[in-house]
């Protein structure tokens, strides 16, 4: 979507995955400050996102939104304010149809969803100072058409609030049709491509609910053609930090929502990050490559079953490569400069986790534990680079 904002994937932190509906003003300034404190600010951390169950059950009398008085006794624009002050984003929840996903599911009260009411919500949440849009399709009902009709309302709402506001689109709760039925870049900067995350390597589906980490970059790679600045494939909120994975798949987790430039939105409880979960979150070559102004999503250059190789390139001529194994035991994964796009007689790499640097005259090679990612940065020596990286992408479906 070409709004001006999100030209690369936006990164951040939202309430859903440790908290749920437990959730009020003190601890999401908590969050605030330990978004700072813990240095994910200063690493591009941006959007402080107030999930589902902020909302007074009932509008006011002129029909406007509200925060739920005994969670937000402050407000709605005090808590943006606290946000802002930080020098950070403030990102909030709603639903497109007549209630939330919290609401449908009756663990919330209330139906105060935006249907029919997208203009005057979204003068609300910019007066609020809100940033970022999460707006979440929590109904079985409505054809791709109905959705892409209303979720087209509350962009449009937004635009003509004349403040940037990222909208992030869920087409996927509990709808019959989940996963990536369509390019939502005219809709929207960011769309979930499964159901809900979880805090598991491997859930065993790609189209259910609930999701683990393999199971969404599966669904997600053949999809890389779709992201663009301002437009990305989201592949939920990280569970990095959660505790459901060991280190190397957690690492493999951010490597590759990276890579793969879903947006990086943390999860965890930023006020007790150990050691393990902070460094991979503020992973400068990582972010570095999520970041990169093209907006490009890794494509696939090989996989056979158990070793993917994907490639990203990069806006000063580098390629970033990732060797990922989805199977349990060590293996080596191997390619070469010129399968990623890249011609030229000697190469620089640049491991992602430990930095380290050699020089290669084409292979590209690591021995890669089970569930493990290596990533590359390969500069290209002499040589310049000639193409995008050459690996066929698997045909974007229609449907799932
Ligand atoms: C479904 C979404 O996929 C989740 O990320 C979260 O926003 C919940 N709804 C909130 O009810």
């Amino acid at each position: 979507l070409n709004n001006g904002v999100a030209r690369t994937p936006p990164m951040g932190w939202n309430s859903w995955n440790t908290f749920g509906c437990n959730i009020n003003e003190t601890l999401i300034r908590q969050m605030t400050d330990a978004m700072v404190s813990s240095g994910l600010r200063d690493a591009g951390y941006q959007y402080v996102v107030v999930d589902d169950c902020w909302m007074n059950p009932n509008r006011d009398s002129a029909g406007n939104l509200q925060g739920d008085p005994s969670r937000f006794p402050s407000g709605m624009k005090a808590l943006g304010d606290y946000i802002h002050a930080r020098g950070l984003k403030f990102g909030i929840y709603q639903a497109p149809l007549d209630r939330t996903c919290a609401q449908f599911f009756g663990s919330y009260p209330g139906a105060t969803g935006s249907q029919g009411r997208e203009a005057q919500d979204a003068r609300q949440f910019a007066a609020w100072g809100v940033d970022y849009l999460k707006y979440d399709w929590c109904s079985p009902s409505g054809t791709i058409d109905d959705q892409v009709r209303t979720f087209a309302r509350m962009r449009d709402a937004l635009a003509a609030t004349g403040r940037p506001i990222v909208l992030s689109i869920n087409s996927n709760s509990i709808h019959t049709k989940t996963g990536p039925q369509r390019d939502w870049g005219d809709v929207s900067n960011m769309w979930r491509t499964t159901e809900d995350i979880t805090n598991a390597w491997n859930t065993g589906q790609t189209n259910g609910y609930p999701m683990g980490i393999q199971n969404i970059v599966d669904v997600t790679v053949p999809l890389a053609a779709r992201a663009r600045p301002g437009a990305f494939n989201d592949m939920d909120m990280m569970e990095v930090g959660r505790g459901g994975m060991s280190d190397t798949e957690m690492r493999s987790h951010f490597a590759l929502w990276s890579i793969l430039a879903s947006p990086l939105i943390a999860g965890n409880d930023l006020r007790n990050m150990n050691a393990a979960t902070r460094t991979i979150l503020t992973n400068t070559n990582l972010i570095g490559i999520s970041q990169d102004p093209l907006g490009l999503q890794a494509t696939q250059v090989s996989f056979d079953g158990t070793r993917r190789v994907l490639a990203k390139r990069l806006s000063n001529g580098d390629v970033a490569v990732a060797l990922f194994n989805q199977g349990t035991a060590t293996t080596t994964i191997s390619t070469t400069a010129s399968a990623i796009g890249l011609s030229g007689g000697s190469f620089t790499l640049r491991e992602a986790w430990t930095n380290a640097t050699s020089t290669t005259s084409g292979a590209i090679s690591a021995s890669v534990p089970g569930h493990g990612t290596v990533v590359y940065r390969v500069s290209g020596g002499p040589g310049t680079p000639t193409s995008t990286p050459t690996g066929t992408p698997t045909a974007v479906p229609t449907t799932v």
